[in-house]
Order: C-alpha cells, then structure tokens, then sequence
C-alpha cells in the first residue's frame, strides 16, 4: 500500500541523517566512522568529542526515532491507514536506515538512540522501563554496550507480558538488530577487552 511505501522511504532517509556524522564534521572536521570506535553514535561522539557533543548527539538521534513515528502517525491518520501498523513500520525504518544508511555508503550507527525515540513515541511506559535499565546496567557495569543490548533485549519480554503481538515482532526485530550491530562489543565484553564508559583506548 502506497501509505506504507511513503512511510518507509520517509522514515529511512530520516534514518540516514547521521547526528554523530554532522556534529563530527562541524564540530572537529572529521568523519566519526575513523575515531575510537568507528561506530557513528553518541558514546563514540562522547568518547572522542566530550560530554556535550555526546548529549547532542544521543537527543538528535532519539529525536529522529520519535519524528519518524510522529509522521508515520500523522500520514495514517490523513490516508485513513492502521495508526499503530504504520508507526511500527516507521520504526523498523527508521533504525534501518540509521543504522544502513545509503546516503553514508550503508556504514552508520548501532541503532540504540534511535530505537529508544522512536518506542518513547509509540510506548513511553515500555521505552523508560528499558532506559532505567540501561542507566542502572551501565551505572554497575561501567560498560555501555552491555547496558544497550540488555537492556533492549527486555523490550520484547515487556511486549509479551503485555500481549502486544505487533509489538514482540518490532522489539524482537530492535532487539536482533541491537545484538547484530553489537557483535564486535560482544566478543570483547565476554574476552574481557570492551572499553568502558569513559575509556579511550
Ligand atoms: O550504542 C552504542 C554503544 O552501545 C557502543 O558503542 O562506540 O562503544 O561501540 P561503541
């Protein structure tokens, strides 16, 4: 349906405008994907560029999750479209396209900022749940990997106690995702070599 094909065109491109990559490129000339990291998000942004550029980044990229799903809702309502069906699609569209962005040659972010404001605008119960979860895992653990895939890993168990079977499937797929952009921090957080919050090297 036209609504839907609107919807994820929209929702990708939105996707692919890279806060991390804009503030690297104004704020220190340089492209974020070959600092630290490599990964085009807010803890690599506020690993090599400080505190505040970090903050900016993290909001520009929640922010864009929770637009996508603003105008999905919007379009529904104007082509008398299934709301809910069209934000979920935003949503997996969005986080596609931040984290396979075309317009960046596919090389973008691991999908957590973007994930977090887009559910914060469909379910902010469920998006908070999971955000005091990832403040309290990273806060012990000192690793913000390890608190972005535990903590989007509960989505999809909030979603089936709460018998939200569209939403299992797109936290489910949030989930996958997280934990496939992930894999890298994944091996090193079980070999004992991830950074933590605040390292450099
Ligand atoms: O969401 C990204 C974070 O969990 C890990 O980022 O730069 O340490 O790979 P980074």
């Amino acid at each position: 349906m036209l609504v839907y094909l609107i919807i994820i065109v929209v929702a990708y491109f939105l996707g692919n405008i890279s806060t991390s990559y804009i503030i690297g490129k104004k704020i220190a000339g340089v492209d974020i994907r070959t600092q630290g990291s490599g990964n085009a998000g807010s803890t690599n942004v506020l690993r090599t560029m400080g505190k505040k550029a970090g903050a900016m980044t993290f909001g520009g990229d929640v922010l864009k999750g929770a637009i996508a799903v603003g105008f999905a809702r919007v379009l529904a309502h104007y082509m008398k479209a299934d709301e809910v069906t069209c934000a979920y699609v935003a949503v997996v569209a969005v986080v596609i396209g931040h984290n396979w962005p075309a317009l960046l040659g596919f090389k973008g972010g691991k999908g957590v900022a973007t994930s977090l404001g887009a559910m914060l605008a469909i379910n902010p119960l469920l998006a908070l749940t999971c955000l005091v979860a990832f403040i309290i895992i990273v806060a012990v653990s000192k690793y913000v990997s390890l608190g972005s895939v535990l903590s989007i890993c509960l989505s999809p168990i909030l979603m089936l106690i709460a018998h939200n079977t569209k939403g299992i499937w797109v936290t489910l797929f949030l989930a996958a995702s997280v934990v496939y952009t992930h894999r890298a921090n994944i091996k090193r957080l079980i070999n004992g070599t991830e950074r933590k919050l605040g390292e450099k090297k």
